[in-house]
């Protein structure tokens, strides 16, 4: 939803003087108390958003339908705390991430552990933790877990990992349901019905469905709509070959975000209904089961609940050329410009009243040309010592984070009814605390 009152791109930010809120918090205010790059996260939008997509889902689905949060947007020992709170499930793709997750004391039963290359350990580890389910991507992997589950006297739940050979409409990068990708079994080629019939056959697994994840920023809902026909059409073509029923078809995360005005405004409430209306009107139509649905967003319910500030250093004017802004942060905190070349709205937080005139790149101070947050914005006149926010950057910023150059990376501070810090900042000594001295 748009700020109504100030134009503002989400209903989380407003302006107090001249700065700007977020949360009903002064940005300005915590650059100063906490420092710069500051990642600051609205713990209440979190918990609604969580809350928006399990009543949704529940609602339109069935009741056994439940979110996934995928973790890789955002992992953190609070944010499992949070879902575990709000009653959702997760989904982890490595040791690290299941690791916070035990820390944080999130039901292992309740995740999901997804990666299409799965060590001996890691498929170890997460047993002996009792992980819920594993999405499993190819046979290699199957092998290994009926051999681990079978040397530990268990049967394994899992969910095959399926490519419906959809394409979304966004970045290659970030699209991963066509035939030619690195994920999961192609029904096309007629592989997903062997896996799945060698799956229904090894001792130590127990095959509960099916899951797809078409990509990533998707704004429309027709390829969702797509890919659970045709998931449906297998999962049917299954049950019709070898009898077997699936129970859960998972149908991945992938709901766009609004990164910057022209992005629409998305209701997932609304998308959670017509795409359960699509699936039942389907299932009816061609007397087809309907399974239990799951979906696992990841992006659309954190990103944006956060957003960073840092403080401007340098300002270089190229005469006849262009402007620099330069921060104290950069690729290190947000790499999503460099590698996708991600659109961001910007904005100067301390001048929020001043005419956005000032037309300039906002560069970060890591040793490389490409490190930049966004070119060509239009920002207030700034000067060293200002505070630029850089909205939105929830999901795939801080978990995209590297110690390049050995920049330590932000602080995170979660706003709710108080300030708590969720991740403290990296000092040099983190940076180096792996390195042995020769
Ligand atoms: N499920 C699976 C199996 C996934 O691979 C992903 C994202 C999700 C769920 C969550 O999708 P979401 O709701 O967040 O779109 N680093 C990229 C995004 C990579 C997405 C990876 N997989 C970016 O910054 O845009």
């Amino acid at each position: 939803m748009i700020c109504k009152e100030n134009n503002l791109l989400h209903n989380n930010l407003g302006i107090k003087e001249n700065n700007l809120t977020f949360a009903g918090y002064d940005t300005v205010a915590l650059a100063k108390k906490y420092g710069t790059p500051l990642m600051l996260l609205d713990e209440n939008k979190i918990r609604n958003t969580m809350r928006t997509y399990k009543s949704a889902m529940q609602t339109y689905f069935g009741n056994d339908s439940v979110p996934l949060y995928a973790s890789k947007a955002l992992s953190f020992v609070g944010i499992y705390q949070i879902a575990k709170e709000e009653g959702i499930n997760t989904d982890i793709v490595s040791i690290g991430e299941l690791y916070t997750a035990i820390k944080a004391g999130f039901p292992l039963e309740r995740a999901f552990f997804h990666g299409n290359c799965k060590t001996d350990y890691d498929i170890e580890y997460a047993i002996d933790n009792g992980i819920g389910f594993f999405n499993v991507d190819t046979y290699d992997e199957l092998y290994a877990i009926n051999k681990i589950a079978g040397s530990k006297g268990i049967k394994q739940k899992i969910l095959l990992r399926l490519t419906p050979g959809i394409d979304p409409h966004t970045h290659a990068a970030i699209s991963t349901g066509k035939v030619d990708s690195k994920f999961g079994t192609a029904i096309e080629t007629g592989q997903a019905m062997e896996i799945t019939k060698v799956a229904i056959s090894l001792e130590n697994i127990d095959l509960r469905g099916f899951h797809c994840h078409i990509g990533s920023q998707i704004f429309e809902i027709e390829p969702f709509c797509d890919a659970a026909d045709i998931m449906i059409k297998f999962i049917d073509d299954v049950r019709a070959e070898t009898g077997y029923e699936a129970e859960y078809l998972n149908l991945g995360g992938g709901f766009g975000v609004r990164y910057v005005e022209s992005d629409p405004v998305i209701d997932y409430t609304d998308n959670i209904r017509r795409i359960a209306e699509h699936i039942n009107s389907y299932c009816e139509e061609n007397d087809l089961h309907k399974p239990k649905i799951l979906m696992e967003p990841g992006r659309s319910m954190v990103a944006d609940s956060g957003m960073t500030i840092y403080t401007v250093g340098s300002v270089k004017e190229i005469t006849g050329y262009k402007n620099y802004v330069a921060i104290d942060g950069g690729m290190s905190d947000n790499p999503r410009y460099a590698l996708y070349g991600s659109q961001y709205t910007v904005l100067c937080a301390n001048k929020m009243n001043d005419e956005a005139s000032y037309e300039c790149t906002i560069a970060g101070r890591l040793c490389e040309s490409g490190d930049l947050i966004q070119e060509n914005v239009k920002i207030p006149k700034v000067q060293r010592g200002d505070n630029i926010a850089v909205l939105v950057t929830g999901a795939y910023n801080y978990a995209m984070a590297s110690n390049y150059n050995r920049v330590p990376r932000p602080l995170v501070l979660l706003l709710g009814n108080e300030e708590r810090v969720a991740i403290r900042r990296e000092t040099p000594e983190d940076v180096s605390k792996l390195d042995n001295i020769l």
